[in-house]
């Protein structure tokens, strides 16, 4: 299966993609992810990303769309994957058609998560990501494992820089702004499949592992 996961910021993307990957034995690629990790080890990428992401504004597409093509290569043609926050726009979207036809690989269905901006705040406000394990908790929704450890050893939790709560109204804004309309785009070409976001992490997964059984069927 290949799949992109849609979604405002704070939509359960990265929760859900690593869960549906675990299961399916999907590879997933996450652009904040490999952005944060290009700004963490001071790459050129990363330092010319970083001012971008702390306002919560678009990557320039250029600079986007060179990363994802290196990512993929590392793609065989039997691999399965989920693209969780690309694309974001329309430019980025219409580069990932060309970049599949040149790959002879086509999307499966792109998943969108819809889910209420009120809940979007309560749950990127209490996000706190684990630096050892690198992964995203809740402190109310999902907390961390009670006492030190993690998955990895020693956790290490902390805030992300951009989920403060003027950067998230930014994120919001550019989301309605600049990649909302894919969602458009998606419909036209019958690929896009709405599930319903809001709720507990494990209705949500549930709902999406039934359309993943029905764009199967
Ligand atoms: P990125 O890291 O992709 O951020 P985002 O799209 O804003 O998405 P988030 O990671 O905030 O949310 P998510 O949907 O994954 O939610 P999560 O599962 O963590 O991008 C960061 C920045 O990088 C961008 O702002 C931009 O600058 C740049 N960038 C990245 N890709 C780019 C691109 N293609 N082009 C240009 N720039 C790009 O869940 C959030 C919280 O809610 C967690 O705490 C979780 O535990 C909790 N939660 C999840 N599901 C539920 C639920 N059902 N109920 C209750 N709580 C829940």
């Amino acid at each position: 299966m290949r799949l992109i996961f849609l979604g405002p910021p704070g939509a359960g993307k990265g929760t859900q993609s690593s869960r549906i990957c675990d299961e399916y034995n999907l590879k997933v690629l996450s652009t904040g992810d490999i952005l944060r990790k290009n700004r963490d080890t001071g790459t050129i990428l990363g330092e010319k990303a970083r001012d971008y992401m702390q306002r919560g504004e678009l990557v320039p597409d250029d600079l986007i769309i060179d990363m994802i093509k290196l990512e993929l290569k590392n793609f065989s043609d039997e691999d399965g994957f989920i693209l969780d926050g690309f694309p974001r726009t329309v430019a980025q979207a219409e580069a990932l058609d060309k970049l599949l036809i040149e790959m002879n690989s086509t999307l499966d269905s792109v998943l969108v998560l819809d889910v209420p901006n009120e809940s979007i705040i309560q749950r990127i406000s209490g996000r706190r990501m684990c630096r050892t394990c690198g992964r995203s908790f809740h402190n109310v929704n999902n907390p961390p494992p009670p006492g030190p450890e993690c998955e990895r050893g020693i956790c290490d939790l902390f805030q992300r820089i951009d989920d403060t709560e003027a950067t998230v109204k930014n994120r919001l804004a550019v989301y309605q702004k600049q990649t909302h309309p894919l969602v458009a785009y998606y419909e036209k070409t019958g690929l896009a499949y709405h599930v319903d976001g809001f709720g507990s992490m494990d209705d949500v997964y549930d709902r999406i592992k039934s359309a993943l059984n029905k764009i199967n069927s």
